[in-house]
């Protein structure tokens, strides 16, 4: 592990898809890119996305449809302008990745395509039936590998953004020897990823701690819709088991979802049934789970019907974790329950990657274009992060510098080396803000729970420490209280935000994002 060796023109957060594409876009046009990365260059929510990434490569008829599919799945809050350009230049963005190596799963030379909920066709790729992410991630960065204007730094930490008069001009590292830098570059963009870990059941590595997001709101840029977050309704649920993801595209299969009672519950919920948007799939199987008198009850993905695929085939990755707790699709009931999986909102950008403060770019999971609206259409989330990595690249090429390093403001000034018992402290107030937000401010939520856990926040000490741990529960906390106050703003339900006291859709007085920045509260705009 080197320091950083040249001065980069660029500095990218993150090393998922998004990150990876905007680093090669750069570097494409000569210019000198620094990705960093807080752990290896492999753990990234884009490595464990499963199901694949959706793409209308059937023509004009198919690019209008799944624009269609995305502005419904949004439940009236899609900017129509983000979603067109995804859907637009999402198949180029696909042909470029095929180009670079992307093993796509085939059949007789085709491209198979498979279907998730809330697709009115079959358009989503796949990659060794279950491992799309990790595919696409993997060329991706044999890609950049091969760039030596890309320089990819692992094990660092960004600790936060640095900026003069109003403008970001570069970042704060902590690098793996625990040396604090300053580098200064003509732009930065935080493709960071999402904050899973805000949650105590989640989809998400470890690495999921809204970061991205939350630095951007320290430095005063704009964070929009942060009530909107995403709760994958299958994940296994298992005592003692991490929420391992269990594909929609098991559901695109034919795979059922059956109560305690064995009955095909989502016949009585909506007309797509196991394919209904996830939000709708994510709360029926939190109702059917609990019982007359409170009590929990196990909820199933049942696929022993499906015979016309082999599932440890077309599934092997999950196959094999089922198989190392006993369970095989083909013979068993698979236990499920909902956890988080993607947050739609984050720091606000318009469709180029521009954020609200100069030389601030966002994309993929940590930004807000309102591609999503209140709720994201199944695998649109990869070809999200390639489409708009892509434009911010384009966009920050015409970034000047505007400052050197020795002009830098220094910041961070105070923190120390945490000692063990401000880690133990550290580890026992991140799992009670987890619970408190799965609790307070999880798939159903409202006022009294969200004022509770308002204060539960603002009563919790965040340790200030310079170590990756401690930035990281900063950076959760900070995340927490941003989706607590959006979600108490918000009083209608909506999408992945769902109120008890306010049940219904009120487009009159929330039909816009709720947008919130540092020291103000939360306002609604157009965008
Ligand atoms: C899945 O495979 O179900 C996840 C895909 C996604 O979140 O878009």
């Amino acid at each position: 592990m080197t320091p950083v060796t040249q001065q980069p023109d660029f500095i990218i957060v993150g090393a998922g898809v998004a990150g990876l594409r905007a680093a090669i876009g750069l570097a494409e046009s000569g210019a000198r890119v620094l990705v960093v990365t807080k752990e290896a260059l492999a753990e990234s929510n884009t490595h464990y996305a499963q199901g694949g990434i959706a793409v209308a490569i059937g023509g004009e008829e198919d690019v209008a449809l799944h624009l269609d599919d995305t502005v419904n799945a949004g439940d009236g809050l899609v900017n129509r302008e983000a979603a067109r350009v995804l859907v637009e230049e999402g198949p180029r963005r696909v042909e470029e990745l095929l180009r670079w190596g992307a093993d796509f799963d085939r059949e007789n030379g085709r491209l198979m395509l498979t279907r998730e909920g809330a697709h009115s066709r079959n358009r989503i790729l796949h990659a060794h039936g279950d491992a799309t992410g990790a595919e696409i991630a993997r060329s991706l960065l044999r890609h950049a590998r091969a760039m030596k204007q890309i320089e990819l730094q692992e094990w660092t930490t960004t600790i936060d953004l640095l900026h003069q008069d109003g403008d970001v001009v570069g970042v704060m590292l902590l690098d793996p020897e625990g040396h604090l830098r300053h580098v200064s570059a003509r732009a930065v963009l935080l493709a960071s990823g999402g904050a899973g870990q805000v949650y105590s059941d989640t989809t998400n590595p470890a690495v999921a701690t809204g970061d991205g997001i939350a630095m951007a709101w320290r430095a005063g840029a704009e964070i929009a819709d942060m009530e909107f977050y995403q709760f994958h309704p299958t994940a296994l649920s298992l005592p003692g088991v991490p929420r391992f993801l269990l594909s929609e595209a098991l559901r695109g299969e034919r795979a059922w979802l059956r109560n305690a009672k064995g009955e095909r519950f989502m016949e009585r919920c909506h007309p797509l049934l196991e394919l209904a948007p996830r939000d709708v799939v994510a709360r029926a199987i939190t109702r059917e789970g609990i019982g007359a008198h409170g009590e929990s009850l196990p909820v199933y993905l049942d696929m022993r019907h499906v015979t016309n695929i082999d599932p440890t085939i077309r599934f092997p990755g999950i196959s094999k974790f089922l198989a190392e707790h006993g369970l095989a699709l083909r013979r068993d009931l698979i236990p499920v329950r909902p956890a988080a999986h993607y947050l739609m909102g984050g720091i606000r950008t318009d469709v180029n990657g521009r954020a609200s403060l100069p030389g601030l770019f966002a994309a993929g999971e940590a930004a807000c274009t309102g591609v999503h609206g209140a709720n994201r259409l199944a695998s649109n989330s990869l070809l999200e992060g390639l489409v708009f990595g892509a434009r911010a690249a384009e966009t920050m090429e015409g970034a000047d510098r505007r400052a050197q390093g020795s002009e830098l403001r220094e910041q961070g000034a105070g923190y120390s080396v945490p000692s063990e018992r401000m880690r133990v402290d550290v580890v026992r107030v991140r799992e009670q803000m987890q619970r408190l937000l799965w609790e307070k401010a999880g798939l159903l939520r409202d006022a009294d729970g969200l004022r509770a856990a308002q204060r539960e926040l603002a009563a919790m000490q965040t340790p200030d420490a310079m170590d990756r741990q401690a930035l990281e529960l900063r950076n959760l906390h900070t995340i927490g209280e941003l989706m607590v106050a959006a979600a108490l703003a918000r009083e209608e339900s909506r999408g992945a935000h769902y109120r008890n006291d306010f049940p219904k859709r009120d487009d009159a007085r929330f039909g816009r994002h709720s947008v919130v920045m540092h020291g103000r509260s939360v306002r609604f705009a157009d965008f």
